[in-house]
């Protein structure tokens, strides 16, 4: 496959599971800001490829060092966004808001919301340095993309499908099927364990759960009084900083984390899935636990 349709792949998957084309197919075929090729000809040929949570410059001399004892690796592809990518990732955060009033929250509050979280985060994000990996493809002639909500709507759209599919009567139950995941299973073996954040017994009813797992960023924690407000009981998410799970225990939501690397690695399995039957070959770095779900 070529560079640039290695990425487009990604894209238009990421398109298919948006839930902002649940209702109305097509809605939005748009692009997402915070995936994007770093660098490598988009008309390279590349038959392997290293896919990771998470590149840093690190991983681009572990590439060149697995390629000089002769892996053949063309490009690498990182779910964390970098460079442009990372600097333009509140562009991708309305799915949030979009989500937020899905599921009941009144337009005002979450317009306000957004607008602070957008705020905030730029003015964090430009005090950083995204550019070392970068610089460094550049100048080791490594192509590189990141590819990073695009992945996490299949993630959404992942667990969207369990829990329309499966009613669970209990939060036990559901941290059950949770717990069953492939990669759930193979983080918990490294000891990144999923948990519940619980107001209440496990063997009470489950109630209206919402599934978070999309969106560039945690959400401002001002959020979850409104989802409380608005009916939710239980959030399905990969994972929160401190100050929302403290937020979520005080406004007695419960939420089963389920784990960042073993969500990020959900998606881009299901992604890697589609590059191996493309012909592309795949070798998992930091992070990315791969399971198969269809052979290639
Ligand atoms: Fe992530």
């Amino acid at each position: 496959m070529k560079w640039q349709d290695i990425f487009n792949t990604g894209i238009k998957l990421g398109q298919e599971c948006d839930i902002r084309n649940y209702q109305d197919s097509g809605k939005y075929d748009g692009d997402y800001n915070d995936c994007t090729i770093i660098n490598g000809d988009p008309g390279l040929e590349i038959k392997k490829v290293y896919t990771a949570i998470d590149v840093e410059v690190s991983e681009l001399l572990l590439v060149r060092e697995l390629n000089d004892k002769g892996a053949g690796i063309d490009g690498i592809i990182s779910h964390h966004p970098m460079g442009s990518g990372a600097y333009r990732l509140t562009d991708v955060v309305d799915i949030q808001k979009y989500n937020w009033e899905r599921y009941g929250v009144n337009q005002k509050i979450a317009d306000g919301i957004i607008e602070r979280m957008i705020e905030e985060e730029n003015i964090e994000l430009r005090s950083r340095n995204f550019l070392a990996v970068e610089s460094a493809s550049k100048l080791l002639e490594i192509p590189v993309m990141c590819i990073h909500t695009a992945i996490d709507n299949v993630v959404q759209n992942f667990f969207e499908k369990i829990f329309n599919k499966n009613s669970f009567s209990t939060l036990g139950d559901a941290f059950k099927k949770i717990e069953s995941i492939p990669e759930c299973i193979k983080t918990s073996a490294s000891g990144d364990i999923p948990f519940i954040v619980k107001k209440i017994n496990i063997d009470s009813p489950l109630g209206k759960i919402m599934v978070d797992m999309t969106g560039g960023v945690d959400p401002d924690s001002d959020i979850f009084k409104s989802l409380k407000k608005a009916g939710i009981n239980t959030l399905i998410a990969m994972h929160y900083s401190l100050d929302n799970i403290k937020a979520i225990k005080k406004n007695k939501l419960n939420a089963i984390i389920c784990g960042h690397m073993a969500c990020d690695s959900i998606g881009l399995n299901i992604y890697s899935d589609l590059l191996e039957q493309g012909g592309i070959e795949i070798v998992a770095g930091s992070g990315f636990y791969r399971h198969r779900r269809i052979s290639s």
